[in-house]
C-alpha cells in the first residue's frame, strides 16, 4: 500500500510555506523556503481604485507631501500603519454580533478580562479606547516630575505621554539598534549597563519603571530576547523598579524568540507570550496591532491599588471601567483577536510575509533595515537619498516620492517622527532615518507584496531625482501626523 506522508516529511504536510530558518539566518530567508500559502480564505473583499500617476502627484501636493494626509480612497496599498488596519476572521465578525452594549458590567467586558488573563497572565483589566489611552493613564499614575523613564527606544505617543506627565525618557536600548545594517537577531535588547548608568545616576526612586516594549516599532519591529528581559528583571527586582511592557506587538516577539533564541524552539507562542508578560509588572496594549481588531486597547497591571487607582482615573478619561471608550462589540472582537494571535501558523504567515518583501528588496540591493522586523520592512532613507541631508527629511521625501510612484502609502520614521527635545525645543536628530513598509495582518497577499517590492525598486533606480523637503506647517505636538511639506528646487 501507498504510505502517502511519505511523499513529505511531516513537517512540510504541516508547514508547506516554512518560510525562516532565522538559526541560519544572515540576510536572505528564502532559502529554506518552498511556496507559500496564507493559513485562510479570502470570503469578502473590499475594492481598491488605481489611480495615474497626475492624480497621485496632485493628491500628494494636496496633502502637503504627508502621506498622513492622503485620502485613503486615493491609495492602492496601504502600508501606512498596521495599526487597526488588520482583517478581522470570520469568528470576531460573528463577535461584534453579541455585542452587549449595556452601559456597565457588559458580558463582552468580563469575556475580554478573561482572555486577557489566560492568554497574557495579567491579573487586572482596565480596557481603553487604544494603546495611548493606557499610556496616559499609567503615565500619570506613575510619574511625577523630574522622574526619569528609561526604555527600549522611544515611541512616539509613549514618550509624550511620560513627558506630559513631567518625566524624561532616556534611552536605554543596545547600540546595534541604531545601525541599520547590523545584523544582530536582538535589536530590541535593553543595553544593562546604560540601564544601570541611569539608575546610579538618578536613583532608584526617581525612576518609576522602566519602559520595556516587545517588539521595538521605531528601531524596525526589533525583538528583545527573553535572556535580556530575564536580566533586566534581575536588575530592576534588585532595585525595586517596575517594568511597564508595551505589549502592542508581543506576540511577534516570541515568534522571533522561538525561531531565533537556543532553547525556546519547541515552545508554543502562547506559552513564551506568558513567560515574556511574566516578567513584568503590568502593560499598555495597543490592540489594534498584536490583536487584531480596529480599535481597542487596554492596561493590565498585576498590582491591586494601582489597579484601583486606574480603574478610577479610566473613568475621567475613557469611560466606566467595564468599557474604557469601546462598544461592548470591540471588545468580543479583541477577545477572540487576542486567543488568535498566538496562533502559530497564523504567525507565521504574518511575519513570513514580511520577511517575503524584505528578501526581494534584499536581492535587489535596496538598503533596508536588518534583519528584516516583525511588522515590516523599513527603508532606510539615508543610505538612498544620501544627497538629502536629515534637515531636508529624507524620508519624508522619499515617502511621497514612493507614493507617486504607484499609489503605495508608506510612512516616514526619521526626523519628522522624532520631533523636538521637550526642554531645548530643538530637533531630535535620530540616527535611524526611515521610511515604514508596514504590512497590515491578513490583508494584502503575496501578489500585492510583488507590486509593492517592484514599486520600491523603481523609486531606488530614480532615486538621484528626488529632492528633500522643507517644511512648512509644524504642529506642537507628534507633529508627524499633520505637518506640512513642499519640495525643494
Ligand atoms: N506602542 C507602540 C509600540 C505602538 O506601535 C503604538 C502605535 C502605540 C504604542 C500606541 O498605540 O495607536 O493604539 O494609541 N503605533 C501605531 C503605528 C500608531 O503606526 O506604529 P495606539
Amino acid at each position: 500500500m501507498t504510505n502517502y506522508l511519505s511523499f513529505t516529511d511531516d513537517h512540510h504536510l504541516k508547514y508547506p510555506f516554512r518560510p525562516i530558518a532565522f538559526h541560519a539566518l544572515k540576510t536572505s530567508t528564502m532559502k529554506t523556503r518552498k511556496s507559500w500559502a496564507e493559513p485562510y480564505k479570502i470570503k469578502m473583499v473590499e475594492l481598491i481604485k488605481m489611480t495615474s500617476p497626475r492624480q497621485r502627484l496632485k493628491a500628494m501636493q494636496a496633502a502637503g507631501y504627508n502621506t498622513f494626509l492622503l485620502k485613503s480612497e486615493d491609495v492602492y496599498i496601504d502600508l501606512l500603519t498596521d495599526s487597526g488596519t488588520s482583517a478581522m476572521s470570520d469568528r470576531q465578525w460573528a463577535g461584534m454580533m453579541l455585542g452587549d452594549e449595556a452601559y456597565a458590567g457588559s458580558r463582552n467586558f468580563y469575556n475580554l478580562e478573561k482572555a486577557m488573563q489566560e492568554t497574557y497572565g495579567y491579573k487586572y483589566l482596565v480596557p481603553t479606547h487604544q494603546g495611548r489611552g493606557a499610556e496616559h493613564i499609567i503615565s500619570k499614575l506613575l510619574i511625577k516630575k523630574g522622574d526619569v523613564v528609561p526604555g527600549n527606544m522611544y515611541f512616539t505617543t509613549t514618550r509624550l505621554h511620560q513627558e506630559l506627565a513631567g518625566g524624561t525618557f532616556v534611552d536605554v536600548i543596545n547600540d546595534e539598534a541604531h545601525d541599520p545594517k547590523s545584523e544582530f537577531l536582538f535589536k530590541g535588547n535593553i543595553d544593562l549597563k546604560k540601564l544601570e548608568a541611569v539608575i546610579n545616576k538618578y536613583g532608584a526612586k526617581r525612576i518609576p519603571y522602566v519602559s520595556m516594549a516587545t517588539t521595538v516599532n521605531m528601531a524596525g519591529g526589533q525583538p528583545i530576547s527573553m535572556e535580556n528581559l530575564k536580566a533586566v528583571r534581575k536588575l530592576t527586582r534588585k532595585h525595586n523598579i517596575r517594568i511597564i511592557h508595551d505589549m502592542t506587538r508581543v506576540a511577534e516577539n516570541a515568534y522571533f524568540i522561538k525561531e531565533r533564541e537556543k532553547g525556546y524552539a519547541n515552545r508554543t507562542i502562547a506559552s513564551l507570550v506568558q513567560e515574556i508578560c511574566s516578567y513584568t509588572d503590568g502593560a499598555t496594549m495597543s490592540a489594534k496591532k498584536d490583536a487584531l481588531v480596529n480599535i481597542g486597547g487596554f492596561l493590565a497591571l498585576n498590582d491591586w491599588d494601582l489597579f484601583e487607582e486606574a480603574r478610577n482615573m479610566v473613568v475621567i478619561y475613557e469611560g466606566l471601567h467595564t468599557y474604557g471608550g469601546l462598544a461592548g462589540r470591540d471588545m468580543e472582537a479583541m477577545s477572540i483577536g487576542i486567543r488568535e494571535s498566538v496562533d502559530y501558523d497564523h504567525m507565521h504567515a504574518r511575519i513570513g510575509q514580511v520577511l517575503y518583501l524584505g528578501d526581494k528588496l534584499i536581492e535587489a540591493g535596496v538598503p533596508i533595515v536588518h534583519p528584516v522586523g516583525s511588522h515590516g520592512v523599513f527603508l532606510d532613507a539615508s543610505a538612498i537619498l544620501k544627497h538629502v541631508p536629515q534637515d531636508h527629511f529624507p524620508a519624508q521625501a522619499l515617502a511621497a516620492a514612493l507614493y507617486i510612484n504607484s499609489g503605495v502609502r508608506s510612512m516616514e520614521r526619521g526626523i519628522v517622527s522624532a520631533g523636538r527635545d521637550a526642554k531645548t525645543g530643538k530637533n531630535h536628530y535620530p540616527k535611524l532615518e526611515l521610511v515604514r513598509l508596514t504590512i497590515p495582518r491578513r490583508v494584502y497577499t503575496q501578489a500585492h507584496m510583488d507590486v509593492v517590492a517592484e514599486s520600491v525598486i523603481d523609486v531606488f533606480e530614480k532615486r538621484k531625482k528626488i529632492n528633500g523637503l522643507k517644511m512648512v506647517y509644524e504642529p506642537k505636538y507628534l507633529r508627524f501626523f499633520q505637518a506640512r511639506f513642499e519640495p525643494l528646487k
